[in-house]
């Protein structure tokens, strides 16, 4: 496992393809202004996971997440799944995102579309929530244990701030069988993966923490497949983004992602979803 490192998964995401200033630039070429944005003016470009709003659903669904639900989502990005959690389940959201560029950007994006009063952004690590327990009904998280070096901590604290009942539903790379050493390097390099848990090994840490009811599923084969859009999609982002004068990935994530579009279709490594009560 790589030393922990929180500098590179910082640089990661303040260099990455998707970021505030690309989403409302691609909104602004839809639309011509960014004047009177909606939520679901955003929903194509502020998803930073595999499968858009299918999944948020999906996840949804697992966590019995309604209306008034309070829900913390754990490296919540730029927001863009409490926004819509928000917005169609009537949700109140808090975010916990790490990234001192992204926490901004996901509170710049939701005042813009309106929903600052149902979804709060809070800058902080997931390992040490400043949140209080027992208070959420739902936590959720999409794509991004893989970045936390201790995910037995981040469980533990989403097991802290749920209510008792409380639904934990979280999706993220899973092994279904060990990554030799160089590969481990490569996807830290690349995707700033701290380490990949094993989809046996969640649900006996997260029965270890003390939930019930764990279930998990694999999707792997739906990741396969968008995955390789998404690295076209990158492809594109970076071109514009370079055209744009941001901030865009670098080489290291090009040849890594490419390295675990390989590792999918060779079933090293898949997605997991993890669904579990407190
Ligand atoms: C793939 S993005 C997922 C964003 C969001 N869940 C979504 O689906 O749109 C992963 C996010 O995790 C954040 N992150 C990484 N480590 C974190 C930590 N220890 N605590 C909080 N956020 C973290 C990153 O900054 C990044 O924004």
């Amino acid at each position: 496992m790589p030393t922990p490192d929180f500098h590179h998964v910082l640089a990661f995401y303040s260099r990455h393809p998707i970021s505030r200033d690309q989403i409302l630039a691609s909104v602004k070429a839809r639309r011509g202004h960014l004047d009177g944005l909606m939520p679901e003016d955003l929903f194509a470009y502020d998803q930073d996971h595999y499968g858009g709003l299918s999944v948020v659903d999906a996840l949804a669904e697992r966590a019995l997440i309604g209306d008034g639900s309070q829900v913390a989502d754990f490296c919540a990005g730029l927001a863009g799944p409490a926004r819509y959690l928000a917005h169609k389940y009537g949700a109140i959201v808090t975010c916990i995102e790490l990234n001192p560029h992204r926490a901004p950007g996901a509170a710049d994006l939701t005042r813009r579309v309106g929903l600052a009063h149902r979804v709060r952004v809070v800058r902080g690590d997931v390992m040490r929530v400043p949140l209080g327990a027992r208070t959420m009904d739902a936590v959720i998280s999409q794509e991004a244990l893989l970045h936390v070096p201790d995910k037995r901590a981040a469980l533990a604290e989403a097991y802290r701030v749920l209510k008792p009942g409380g639904r934990l539903a979280f999706t993220d790379w899973a092994e279904h069988r060990r990554m030799d050493a160089a590969d481990a390097a490569s996807m830290w390099r690349g995707i700033a993966a701290q380490s990949v848990q094993s989809f046996a090994g969640y649900p006996q840490m997260l029965r270890e923490i003390g939930f019930r009811d764990v279930a998990v599923e694999d999707v792997t084969a739906d990741w396969g497949d968008i995955l390789e859009e998404r690295f076209a999609m990158y492809r594109k982002l970076r071109e514009e983004t370079q055209s744009l004068g941001t901030p865009s990935g670098d080489d290291d994530f090009y040849r890594s992602y490419a390295r675990l579009v390989a590792l999918v279709q060779e079933r090293t490594l898949g997605g997991g979803r993890f669904t579990a009560e407190k």
